[in-house]
């Protein structure tokens, strides 16, 4: 039988006792890491959210029955210790905090016992992760998870401060929505009352944030839960958390300065880094000619280098085919990577750049004594692997790689995933060093093949470039937004645009994007009626508040920031969740589920 609290109150959290309160009497509550039992002589680790304390009960001392109850205590028991706080008469333990001290107990209480739970609860834990989230309120009570979770309530409460400082007013919009067709598939929720209707979940509060501009609020700001129906990755979870804002009267530079006053006040106070303002930014095609990547990670060189005039007519089938194709040939240089490199891992590297989408990769291992191991050097004049070498700064112990595709959008993604996986593989960077940047000037439509038809791509309430309307009606792919995101280590962390608010303008996007009239009304009316009543100009953007949390803690699972995450296949190994329900709801519903 657990026993009760009753009389008990407790004094302080395991790890906040330390030296200064050695002589003081102490109520600790908790659960027992361990309990060591060296005969006559027993150690117990009592931990809570704050930290471990040492427990000491020894034959002599200690009040036998204590001694005895101490001695039979388990792992995840629920335990009361009341005593007396004392400098450590065996050696300091400089690996926890409390490491000084210890507690000689008087009393201790049982409140709760526990079962041998599945795996111990302890920091870096390598038990699988499948275990794990099944007892995830087990899971949770390890200290790095808690440490997270932690750093997030104060990520958020420091967002809601600096951005009510700031002047912006808090407003929560609703969960069930009106489906919109937006990036990904909606989560949709059966209406009881309208059989055979559905509401949406929001994948974020776009369209919400812009009508509380023309409500007049002029700054909003919401930690708002988004939903989005598609495959989930490291980075992404159905259902996450934005920090999500929109401005009145405001331009590009106003969004991005009060972001980046924002960040440089979070990485100050929640991990003293310094980040020096004005971030830097860089147009969408700079860092795609440069680096392959809308979200390039700085920290590291190996950029791309276009090679395509220098093997133009070069006699090697793959690159010429490629060029007469409108297509383009590009390299990378790995500098010094060639003595870590086998052929093997180079044939790992095609195999990646194969499973990104490249046909094949050619490369050039250039070996410190001076020979060449390459898959496409003997179709070369020695004219054109000189020219070639130089164009990427080549000298013995690179290894050179080159991707050749009538895509030229496809060559450069392509190195730019490769050029992100060799320097991952090989640590080519300083893990502790954070990259801060814009990427801004996104195009605004993007050419879907599959539709056939163009897609907004940022969303299609992003304005265009002033100077570029006029391509709106000549040549629609060349026209770039008003849109930039913060990249931060390589990764999406938010992203947003000035909006459109002239409602003829976003008819115009809107049919560019192929939507008819009626589509228009249908799905977008009340939004495309509230910029009839007098729109302000207005513009925002949302971090990825889990997305920041997890460079923060330097995790890249993003289902170590979120308390009760789903896996990769969108269930959840702890509830259950989804699941069936049973026929009386599905006649409520209306609904009925065809059998496969
Ligand atoms: P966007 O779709 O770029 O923009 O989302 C903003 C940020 O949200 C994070 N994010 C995610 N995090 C975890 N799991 C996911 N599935 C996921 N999807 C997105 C990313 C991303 O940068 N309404 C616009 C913002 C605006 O224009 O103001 C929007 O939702 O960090
Ligand atoms: P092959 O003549 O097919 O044996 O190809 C010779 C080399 O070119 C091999 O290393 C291939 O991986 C590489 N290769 C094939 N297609 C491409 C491509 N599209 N881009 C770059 N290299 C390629």
């Amino acid at each position: 039988m657990a026993e009760s609290m009753q009389g008990l109150k407790r004094t302080h959290r395991c790890g906040e006792l330390s030296a200064a309160n050695v002589g003081e009497t102490v109520t600790i509550m908790g659960w027992v890491q361990k309990n060591r039992n060296k005969g006559g002589l027993v150690f117990v680790d009592v931990r809570d959210r704050s930290g471990i304390i040492q427990v000491v009960c020894e034959e002599g001392k200690t009040d036998p029955a204590l001694l005895e109850k101490a001695a039979s205590l388990r792992a995840e028991y629920v335990v009361s210790f009341v005593g007396t706080v004392a400098r450590r008469s065996g050696a300091v333990n400089d690996k926890i905090a409390t490491g000084e001290i210890e507690i000689i107990p008087s009393e201790l209480r049982i409140l709760s016992v526990s079962l041998t739970p599945p795996f111990q609860v302890e920091e870096n834990s390598k038990t699988k992760e499948e275990v794990r989230l099944k007892y995830r309120f087990l899971d949770l009570r390890r200290p790095d998870l808690q440490r997270n979770l932690m750093m997030k309530s104060q990520v958020m409460t420091l967002t809601r401060q600096f951005f009510a400082e700031e002047g912006f007013i808090e407003i929560e919009t609703p969960m069930l929505g009106k489906t919109t067709p937006e990036g990904a598939r909606d989560y949709l929720v059966p209406s009881r009352i309208h059989p055979g209707s559905f509401y949406g979940l929001p994948q974020s509060p776009q369209l919400y944030k812009q009508l509380l501009m023309c409500s007049g609020f002029d700054r909003y700001i919401q930690i708002a839960r988004c939903f989005r129906d598609e495959d989930l990755r490291a980075d992404r979870q159905p259902e996450f958390t934005q920090i999500d804002m929109e401005l009145s009267f405001v331009d590009v530079d106003d969004v991005i300065d009060v972001n980046e006053r924002y960040l440089a006040k979070l990485f100050k106070d929640v991990m003293n880094i310094d980040v020096q303002l004005p971030i830097q930014r860089m147009t969408w095609q700079e860092a795609m000619d440069r680096f392959g990547s809308d979200k390039p990670d700085l920290r590291f060189g190996m950029e791309l280098t276009d090679v395509t005039d220098v093997v133009r007519g070069c006699g090697f089938g793959v690159f010429t085919g490629a060029i007469e194709n409108g297509g383009s040939v590009r390299g990378i240089n790995a500098q010094g990577l060639c003595s870590s490199m086998t052929r093997k891992d180079v044939d790992a590297c095609a195999d990646f750049a194969k499973s990104c989408g490249a046909k094949g990769l050619a490369y050039a291992m250039l070996k410190e004594d001076g020979s060449v191991t390459s898959s496409f050097f003997k179709f070369l004049s020695e004219e054109k692997i000189a020219a070639l070498k130089e164009k990427l700064g080549a000298k013995a112990g690179d290894v050179l790689f080159f991707v050749a595709d009538a895509d030229d959008m496809l060559v450069k993604t392509v190195l730019g995933s490769l050029r992100v996986y060799l320097a991952d593989k090989y640590s080519l960077y300083d893990k502790s060093k954070f990259d801060f940047l814009w990427v801004v000037d996104f195009p605004l439509l993007e050419y879907d093949k599959e539709e056939g038809r163009y897609v907004a791509v940022h969303h299609p309430f992003t304005s265009a470039k002033v100077e570029d309307i006029p391509l709106l009606d000549s040549d629609p792919l060349k026209v770039r937004a008003n849109a930039y995101d913060m990249v931060i280590n390589g990764q999406e962390a938010g992203g947003g645009s000035i909006r459109i608010h002239d409602c003829k303008m976003q008819s115009k996007i809107f049919s560019l994007l192929g939507l008819t009239d009626e589509q228009i009304s249908e799905k977008f009316g009340f939004f495309v009626d509230a910029f009839k009543y007098g729109a302000p100009p207005h513009g925002g953007l949302a971090f990825g508040l889990d997305r920041l949390v997890m460079i923060i803690t330097g995790t890249d699972n993003i289902k170590d920031v979120i308390a009760f995450p789903k896996v990769q296949n969108a269930s959840c190994l702890m509830t259950g969740a989804p699941s069936e329900v049973d026929e009386k709801q599905l006649a409520e519903l209306a609904l009925e589920i065809e059998k496969k």
